[in-house]
């Protein structure tokens, strides 16, 4: 499912004498069957964009359009049945997504709620449980005794459940152990197999690296960048600094070597392109 933001802004409390002007002129496109990274400081809008593809919240003015829907300031309510069918969120504080008294009720929500029979929404959220790594004796208790990690894969199990097109992820990965971060990693990847457009924000670049075809950087609810993990990362230093935004682990490497009077011909994105750059380009005198 193609995704695209026409000239979107949007306002907290629009119309009223508290409205907050959140994002401005945001026109982005997010290909199928990619992965999108949305990253840049915290309280840029990234959380305020996405709640835009399921219609969530509506843009106050401008347009998103996911693939033959269109989300405007008029669009009704009871219109976006549809649209919450082919895109799951997951939240970025899952203790807020999660609600029913046991973990497997949680996760058959969504597919019960879009028209399948209990026990096909049984199988869909074992599936779900099992894909996300939530281990089967905890299908019994409350969300609410969980840890956060655990939260937080229940509440993905929950997104992933009804098995949407198009799946968006508010920093998957707080929370989670490093074991837990390369598991979610995975998961994306397995996803994209999959054929899913997949968003996902992340403040953390080498996750990003890890996954992201496509990154759209925010800053101060505007979109100052859209382009591939290689252009972006080898944009200029005093430009990260700016959007306060890091460089992945080996970037910031090649730049603690650069101040050390050691330049390689590109910013590597991974330390094995580090190790090359440098086994390639460093004299060994
Ligand atoms: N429900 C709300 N009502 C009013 N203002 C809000 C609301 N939610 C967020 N904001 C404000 O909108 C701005 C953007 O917030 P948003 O949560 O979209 O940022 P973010 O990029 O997701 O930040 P973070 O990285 O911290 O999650 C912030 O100034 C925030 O205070
Ligand atoms: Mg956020």
């Amino acid at each position: 499912m193609a995704i695209r933001f026409e000239k979107v802004n949007f306002s907290y409390g629009a119309g009223t004498t508290l409205a907050q002007s959140i994002l401005h002129d945001v026109t982005l496109e997010m290909p199928t069957g990619q992965v999108t990274a949305i990253v840049g400081q915290t309280g840029s809008g990234k959380s305020t964009l996405i709640q835009h593809i399921n219609g969530l919240l509506k843009p106050t003015s401008g347009r998103v359009t996911i693939d033959n829907f269109e989300l405007t300031h008029h669009t009704k309510e009871k219109e976006l049945v549809k649209l919450r069918k082919s895109v799951g969120i997951a939240f970025q504080f899952p203790e807020n997504q999660l609600f029913a008294n046991t973990v497997l009720e949680d996760v058959m929500y969504a597919p019960v709620n879009f028209g399948a029979t209990k026990s096909e929404a049984k199988l869909a959220a074992e599936h779900a449980l099992t894909r996300t790594g939530v281990v089967r004796e905890l299908w019994g208790k409350s969300p609410f005794e969980l840890s956060g990690g655990q939260m937080r894969r229940v509440a993905m199990a929950g997104t992933l459940s009804s098995d949407p097109s198009v799946v968006v992820m508010d920093e998957p990965a707080a929370g989670l152990d490093p074991k837990g971060q390369g598991e979610l990693l995975q998961l994306v990847l397995e996803l994209k197999k999959l054929g899913k457009t997949i968003v996902i924000i992340s403040h953390q670049m080498d996750h990003v690296i890890a996954v992201a075809d496509h990154v759209v950087v925010m800053h101060e609810g505007r979109v100052v960048a859209q382009e591939s993990p290689q252009i972006l990362f080898n944009r200029d230093i005093t430009w990260f600094k700016t959007m306060k935004l890091d460089l992945p682990k080996a970037g910031q490497l090649a730049e603690k070597l650069r101040d050390e009077g050691i330049t390689l011909s590109r910013r590597p994105l991974t330390l094995n392109e580090l190790a090359d750059l440098i086994n390639t380009e460093v004299s060994h005198e």
